[in-house]
């Protein structure tokens, strides 16, 4: 399975953070945001990985992670989403890169606690269709919401004023081939972009999208409540991960 890192948009919501910069180049604790989506991938067992990104500092990202060595790569491919067409507009993008194989795609500002081996692992193993993780949320309206009948979902809907539950659509999102099929038939939502909630849409409607529950936590890194609990997230996690190494050497 390759992997999709969509890093484009204005970020408007940061501004004047985003004034100079593109937001997935803003730190979150120790390092630049776009490490973090990346890194999850390839603690997913992903190698093959494609960013998709835009706006004017584009080629910062080539001078920041370069052939993805930090990562243990030998190569990232990179591609540009000119204007902000929309996570499904940035993801037609890699249509080439993909070349029939499925994709793994996370959004470039979602900091990921846990590891998503295992759903990539199932994904691998179905035959077609898509998959996407939830995370129950105190806040649903801010995301993509998936409503839920048992053990099956029968929808999703995007930042609704009324959630039908507290699950939210993570950034995670596995694709068969025919995502791009699905992507050409979508037409711009009231904001004006092609939503990534629609395509799932379609996988649903058509009886081939399964999903699971990430582990660990979670935030989108968007707006400035969500990059300060990044950061503190982040923090908390190397401050345990010391306390760790500390205990282990004590008791050596
Ligand atoms: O974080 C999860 C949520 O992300 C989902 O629950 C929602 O269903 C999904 O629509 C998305 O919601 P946001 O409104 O928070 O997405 P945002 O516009 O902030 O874009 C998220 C990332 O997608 C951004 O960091 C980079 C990438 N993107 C976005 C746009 C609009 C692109 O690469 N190109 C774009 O044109």
């Amino acid at each position: 399975m390759k992997g999709v890192v969509l890093a484009g948009g204005t970020g408007s919501r940061l501004y004047p953070l985003t004034k100079i910069t593109n937001k997935h180049l803003l730190p979150i604790y120790d390092k630049p945001m776009i490490y973090y989506p990346i890194q999850t991938l390839v603690d997913a067992g992903i190698r093959d990985i494609l960013l998709v990104t835009g706006g004017k500092t584009a080629g910062d990202f080539l001078r920041l992670l370069a052939n993805g060595r930090e990562f243990g790569l030998k190569h990232i491919h990179y591609t540009y989403q000119e204007g902000e067409g929309g996570i499904a507009d940035a993801l037609s993008l890699a249509e080439h890169f993909a070349d029939g194989h499925k994709l793994c795609v996370i959004l470039g500002d979602n900091i990921i606690g846990g590891s998503i081996r295992k759903a990539v692992d199932e994904f691998r193993k179905q035959p077609a269709g898509a998959k996407i993780l939830l995370k129950e949320v105190p806040d649903a309206n801010r995301f993509g919401v998936a409503e839920l009948q048992g053990d099956r979902i029968v929808g999703i809907e995007e930042k609704p004023e009324h959630p039908k539950s507290n699950y939210a659509v993570t950034g995670v999102y596995m694709y068969d081939n025919t995502v791009f099929d699905k992507i050409r038939t979508l037409v711009p939502s009231g904001r004006g972009e092609l939503e990534i909630t629609d395509v799932n849409n379609a996988y649903i409607r058509e009886g081939t999208m399964t999903f699971g529950f990430l582990e660990g936590w979670w935030t989108d890194a968007g707006t400035f409540d969500s990059l300060l609990r990044a950061a503190n997230y982040v923090a908390e996690e190397r401050r345990a991960a010391r306390e760790r190494q500390l205990a282990g050497a004590a008791r050596r």
